[in-house]
């Protein structure tokens, strides 16, 4: 058996963990996806079950995710490697570790497409093309962009490259210095952008659309999408938050983070809902108008608001910024697994993979254009069946083994020294993570098995991780 491998970077202080953890969790989640699958799935009832999901999947799932990372020091495969072995547990744990690695390259495919969007904005903004522009002419305006495969490839291309550069940095130098004054920035504006959604006279439907909740909206696929968004807006079931964690010293508190992880998060997706649904209404534009609600909205608002010009570039290239920070991310787990298990470097890894990623990302490009037509997973597009995929199935599989591996396999010593609550914290926080967590996952998925090209999509996850096992199974980890 070769000896552990582990992790050899650091974070500088506790706060550059949270900063950092934060800067992943807060991205085009938060902005661009809350909101518009908000919209498409009617509104309060929806965002309930995902608040509920936050607080009894996600944060349990969070908090077991960064201890399996500061216990297992590693990338997800070794660290589950690591886990499995210090822990007498079976070694086809690693599955977990390949689950998100797999899921990381998949979702960034499509998450530097819609990035490519927030660039172009940023730039179209910055040039005046949204100065005085009417709320009919912003929708032609996002369509037409759509129609153009050849420009969406490019800002795709541009995405990928910056992200490529950012993570051959490494974790200190490429992460710690961009978050510490984007969060900050990111939060101001959008207070502008709320103070400006209270003189659209729309704030009060805008208000009662998130918050009041209308049950019979609700089907179990929309449970399912709430369950999966809880997972993407956390950046947990993946091996992210193993990984930050790997990086993270004995003495941080782990609960601590998380809360303020969590907390953050959300009120960054609330806050852009508010401000989103306000000029929806305003304007009377569809809530449920799909991927674009974001880049159909905002520009109006820029182009009424005073000095729209310089908060509405500003804000772009927060989005940018935000969804930088989360991109890297996505990569993170796998160049530390190509870089401690294959020896391959930094640079080399995140160019192999940056080659990769950029190449499944056509299949996205296209969905918006001459692929609109084309179904994959029952009516979905290629876009939509891989957000299916990963969003509401691997992620919420991953936590799901995340759980059970903190509640029933871990040693309850190691357990206790990753995660420090008092007696009771711990009896309630161990209840919920054996009985309530897991259990919700599975019944969500249960209830999902109707929908059958859901349940084939499940049995195609379940076979790929075979056999992605199978094929690794002989290599030394
Ligand atoms: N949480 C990010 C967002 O909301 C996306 C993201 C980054 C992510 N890293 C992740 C999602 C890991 C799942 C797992 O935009």
């Amino acid at each position: 058996m070769s000896q552990l491998k582990l992790s050899k970077d650091s974070w500088s202080s506790q706060t550059v963990f949270i900063m950092a953890a934060i800067g992943s969790a807060v991205g085009l989640g938060n902005i661009w996806k809350f909101p518009y699958i908000t919209g498409e799935n009617g509104g309060g009832a929806f965002v309930l079950v995902y608040l509920a999901c936050v607080l009894l999947i996600g944060l349990p799932v969070l908090i077991s995710e960064i201890a399996l990372g500061r216990s297992g020091k590693a990338n997800p495969i070794q660290g589950m490697a690591n886990l499995a072995r210090e822990n007498g547990a079976s070694k086809l744990w690693v599955l977990l570790g390949f689950n998100g690695v797999l899921a990381g390259a998949l979702i960034l495919s499509f998450y530097t497409v819609i990035a490519g969007w927030a660039f172009a904005y940023f730039f179209q903004s910055l040039f005046g093309v949204f100065d005085r522009i009417t709320a009919t002419e912003v929708g032609a305006h996002f369509d037409h962009l759509l129609a153009n495969p050849y420009e969406l490839i490019f800002w795709h291309t541009f995405v990928t490259v910056v992200t490529v550069l950012i993570v051959s940095r490494g974790v200190k130098s490429g992460l710690e210095k961009a978050i510490n004054f984007m969060m900050p920035g990111l939060l101001f504006i959008l207070l502008v952008l709320l103070g400006y959604s209270t003189t659209t006279g729309s704030f009060g439907q805008s208000f009662d659309f998130l918050f009041s909740a209308d049950f019979s909206k609700l089907t179990w696929e929309s449970v399912l999408v709430a369950m999966g968004h809880a997972f993407f807006t956390l950046s947990i079931g993946l091996g992210t938050m193993m990984v930050y964690g790997s990086y993270l010293s004995q003495e941080y508190s782990i609960v601590k983070a998380s809360l303020w992880i969590a907390f953050a998060d959300t009120a960054v997706a609330l806050l852009a809902g508010l401000v989103i649904f306000s000029i929806v209404f305003a304007n009377g534009l569809e809530a449920s108008s799909g991927p674009g609600l974001l880049f159909q909205t905002l520009p109006i608002a820029f182009s009424q608001m005073t000095a729209g010009w310089f908060f509405g570039t500003l804000f772009f290239a927060l989005v940018v910024m935000a969804a930088l920070s989360s991109s890297i991310s996505l990569i993170e787990p796998i160049v530390s697994w190509f870089d401690q298990n294959w020896g391959i470097k930094r640079v080399k890894a995140a160019c192999i993979l940056g080659f990769i990623i950029w190449f499944v990302g056509f299949g996205t490009v296209l969905s918006f254009n001459e692929w609109q037509d084309i179904h994959f997973i029952g009516e979905r597009t290629f876009f939509e069946s891989l957000d299916l995929i990963t969003t509401n199935i691997m992620l919420p599989l991953g936590g799901f083994l995340m759980t059970i591996f903190v509640a029933w396999v871990m040693r309850s010593k190691e357990r206790e020294k990753q995660i420090e609550l008092s007696t009771n914290k711990m009896k309630l926080f161990l209840f919920v993570l054996k009985w309530i967590s897991p259990v919700a996952v599975m019944v969500v998925f249960a209830s999902n098995l109707v929908a059958g090209e859901i349940a084939i999509a499940m049995l195609g996850v379940a076979f790929l991780m075979y056999a992605f096992y199978a094929w690794n199974v002989s290599r030394k980890i």
